[in-house]
């Protein structure tokens, strides 16, 4: 197997596109909280963005265990670091939804969810002492950093190293 399933490569893109989404709808929704704006579309949007990411990374563990995928680059320092770097990864796309969840469950947020009444929404300063709101925020910014160091890993391999590792998650099939 020289090349991740073809599910696998699909679940990694479609990851990176709902990321991207759900960080500016996340922004967005702390901005209107701000302003004391924030709008029951404004959550359920982003909940639903940032809820398929989880689901998505739970179905991903079922396609690697069963689809199986490419034997590591090399042993190297730099190949275990990338190794490092994609478990910490699926930590995050775990941890970082199940906290959204948690903010949901301590905040007044869920029960203006559930009675469907944006006047209950947090204000300004609404998530104060909320600790999985903190929590939350701050997986985001180690989300961007892991992703960072991923994708400059992904350039060297691509213009220094020339070792064609892109390929292996692109849906074209080498064979
Ligand atoms: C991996 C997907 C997700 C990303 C990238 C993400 C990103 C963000 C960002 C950037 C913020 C703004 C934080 C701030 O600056 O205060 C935020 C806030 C929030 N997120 Fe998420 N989020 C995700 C998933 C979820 C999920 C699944 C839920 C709920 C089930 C959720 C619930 C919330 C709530 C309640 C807030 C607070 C809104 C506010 O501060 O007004 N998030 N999120
Ligand atoms: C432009 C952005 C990205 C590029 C160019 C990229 C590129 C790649 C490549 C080439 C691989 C295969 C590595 C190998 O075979 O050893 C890979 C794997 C991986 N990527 Fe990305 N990626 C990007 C964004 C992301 C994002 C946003 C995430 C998640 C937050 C992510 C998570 C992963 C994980 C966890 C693996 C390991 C897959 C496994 O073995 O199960 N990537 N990426």
């Amino acid at each position: 197997m020289t090349q991740y399933s073809k599910r696998m490569v699909i679940v990694h893109w479609l990851t990176l596109v709902l990321l991207i989404a759900a960080w500016y709808l996340g922004d967005s929704l702390a901005d209107s909280t701000d302003e004391s704006k924030a709008t029951l579309a404004g959550y359920i949007v982003h909940i639903a963005v940032g809820g398929t990411v989880l689901l998505l990374t739970a179905f991903r563990f079922y396609f690697r265990n069963n689809d199986g995928v490419p034997k590591p680059m090399g042993v190297s320092p730099m190949d275990k670091l990338a190794k490092g770097v994609h478990y910490l990864l699926y930590t995050v796309l775990f941890v970082l939804p199940l906290s959204g969840i948690v903010i949901l469950l301590t905040s007044k947020a869920g029960p203006a969810l559930l009675a469907f009444d944006a006047t209950m929404l947090p204000k300004e300063h609404g998530y104060r002492g909320v600790f999985a709101h903190e929590i939350h925020e701050q997986l985001v910014n180690v989300l961007i950093a892991l992703v960072v160091l991923h994708v400059l890993g992904a350039i060297k391999h691509q213009f220094i190293d020339k070792d064609g590792l892109m390929e292996r998650m692109m849906l074209r099939r080498k064979d």
